[in-house]
């Protein structure tokens, strides 16, 4: 039972090494969920986007083909998740359109209202202060940017407490989405 836990963390809470890269490959099967996200979230061609826990950066990869002019940053916490995220957005990074930073959700390194856009995907269940989090990612958002936190219907957490957590945070016009794939909520600053 001990060592299933200490599987599934190093797969898919905190991803490290050989079981850390296992996991990164499972969780990039599913393009269905992050399209779905940035589809409610509008993404448009000058947005800036966040993605915090971006794993091994799938989502990163299909924000940075809708948008054009701005740019798009991905946060997580785990070296191993960053190095997939990395070789899977190689050719983004290298025309310095989109950045990867090593980081947790509680202490964002990045201005007040830098993006239009910040979205994370089967992540809020594993930061330690959900609320905290997202007030961290709130202040990096500019006025009238939209969040977008999703789960998936496969994970063993669930989406019951996002809202209050948003509301919480300062986030309004809190709407709850549910897909083939999981579940998504959307709010704005
Ligand atoms: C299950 S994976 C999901 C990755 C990706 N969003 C996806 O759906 O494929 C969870 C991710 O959240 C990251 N994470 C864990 N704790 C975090 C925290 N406190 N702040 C930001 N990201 C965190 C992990 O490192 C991991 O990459």
């Amino acid at each position: 039972m001990e060592l299933k836990k200490r599987l599934m963390e190093q797969a898919f809470c905190l991803p490290q090494g050989v079981v850390g890269r296992l996991g990164g490959r499972l969780m990039a099967l599913d393009r269905v969920l992050p399209a779905w996200v940035l589809t409610l979230l509008e993404v448009g061609p000058s947005d800036s986007v966040l993605e915090v826990g971006s794993g091994p950066g799938l989502g990163l990869a299909l924000a940075a083909a809708l948008v054009r002019e701005g740019q798009v940053v991905g946060l997580d916490p785990s070296a191993t998740m960053l190095g997939m995220a990395r070789d899977r957005n190689r050719q983004g990074i290298e025309a310095g359109h989109v950045e990867l930073h090593l980081g947790d959700a509680a202490n964002l390194p990045f201005d007040d209202a830098t993006f239009d856009v910040a979205f994370t995907i089967n992540s809020l269940h594993l930061w330690p202060d959900p609320v905290a989090g997202l007030r961290e990612v709130r202040r990096t958002l500019r006025r009238g940017g939209r969040i977008g936190v999703a789960i998936s219907r496969f994970s063993y957490a669930s989406a019951d407490r996002f809202g209050d957590h948003l509301i919480n945070a300062g986030f309004e016009d809190v709407s709850v989405h549910t897909g083939d794939r999981g579940t998504c909520l959307i709010a704005r600053t």
